[in-house]
């Protein structure tokens, strides 16, 4: 059990705990839906690339505005097909990466076969910029990849445009932007690799992994349904070389009965995001994240003093909170070899200050309210 796992079911004496996590009460509202699709796929008895997926798929696609989605295994594997699409047509160069995103986010590059550029990242919104993108821009970029990060879109038109100006692809990963458009506008009109994981703690989450590339473009579309299957096209005969990273027909029976659930969810998020901005303006040593309507909260992020010791205060009074992400992706071993323009200092700073704090359909007003008293009195 990790050592900040909180449960509502732990004996402690004291108010509830309250988790960064719990799936129960979502779960529970969609039971109905879920068990349903999972009788059909029984009927059915096709456990693989059957009717749930292509269901799943065109319900999802309509969700996010998308001309088509195709269910791959994780998001990390949505990103590797994306890029490796993207990357097809074009001489395998620099990936440009922001230096503060899942580490998954980097791994699916150098499994596409690119090669890392690191960024840094805007001292507001901590999110890629078209500016912080043509610093660690090099002579062989050929991608870059916008991280919706936190469920807040990036500025997508000027990257489009650095992106186009510079015979570049722009990818995005919306990993934790399931729902959010941009200018009221899907995020497929900015690119046509939009990239999402279902990871039971997303916005949209199965019980297991999962993954989807939504797309307005057929020629991507075909592209990866030809990645995720081995290279073919239904038959025996393999076109490309390719791994398998298919959705199972299971995971996309817990999707299809969750994504109805996803907008009254995202709503839901949104409340809990305002609470929190209310109650702790001008707390002292606490910076709220800049308010943005176009986000999807999927993490309540702000910047502290004291990391360490206000995260044991909150854990004594049974409050579980993260930190995304902890380590900048240029101080990873794992990426000693990316090129790193300028030094991601703002990056850098903000993995010492920030802290998530709980948000979800579980977290009710009075569990807001009890996290934000309890950060006030540490500071005050
Ligand atoms: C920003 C971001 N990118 C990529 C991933 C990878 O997704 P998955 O865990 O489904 O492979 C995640 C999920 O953890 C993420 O949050």
């Amino acid at each position: 059990m990790p050592k900040q796992y909180v449960n509502r079911e732990s004996d402690r004496s004291g108010p509830p705990p309250i988790p960064m996590v719990d799936l129960r009460p979502l779960l529970r509202a969609a039971r109905g839906r879920i068990h349903a699709r999972l009788s059909e796929m029984h009927a059915a008895g096709q456990y693989i690339l059957g009717p749930q997926v292509a269901g799943f798929e065109a319900e999802f696609a309509t969700a996010t505005g998308a001309h088509s989605a195709i269910g791959v295994s994780t998001g990390t594997a949505a990103l590797e097909l994306a890029l490796r699409t993207a990357l097809a047509n074009r001489t395998k160069g620099e990936v440009v990466v922001p230096a503060l995103t899942s580490l998954f986010t980097a791994q699916a590059v150098l499994a596409a076969g690119g090669r890392l550029s690191i960024a840094d990242v805007d001292e507001e919104s901590l999110l890629l910029t078209a500016t912080g993108a043509e610093v660690a821009w090099g002579p062989s970029t050929s991608a870059v990849v916008a991280v919706h990060l936190y469920g807040r879109p990036c500025q997508l038109g000027a990257l489009a445009r650095l992106a186009r100006d510079r015979s570049a692809a722009l990818i995005q990963d919306a990993c934790q932007a399931h729902g959010a458009r941009h200018l009221g506008r899907p995020l497929t009109d900015f690119s046509p690799y939009v990239c999402y994981s279902f990871y039971p703690t997303k916005n949209l989450g199965c019980l297991g992994d999962g993954g989807a590339v939504a797309t307005s473009s057929k020629a991507v579309e075909s592209h990866v349904r030809l990645l995720r299957d081995g290279g073919r096209r239904g038959g025996q005969v393999a076109a490309v070389t390719a791994g398998n990273a298919r959705l199972d027909e299971m995971h996309a029976c817990y999707l299809r009965g969750l994504l109805p659930s996803l907008e009254p969810n995202n709503r839901h998020r949104a409340r809990v995001a305002e609470q929190y901005h209310e109650a702790l303006r001008d707390c002292p040593g606490v910076r709220l994240p800049a308010w943005s309507d176009e986000s999807v909260h999927h993490l309540f992020v702000v910047r502290v003093k004291r990391r360490t010791k206000l995260r044991e205060h909150l854990l004594a009074a049974g409050i579980q909170t993260g930190i995304h992400y902890p380590v900048p992706l240029h101080r990873h071993p794992a990426f000693r070899e990316a090129r790193v323009a300028a030094p991601p200092v703002v990056a850098e700073r903000a993995c010492r200050e920030i802290l998530s704090l709980p948000i979800g359909v579980h977290i009710r007003p009075r569990d807001a309210e009890r996290v934000a008293a309890e950060i006030r009195r540490f500071y005050t």
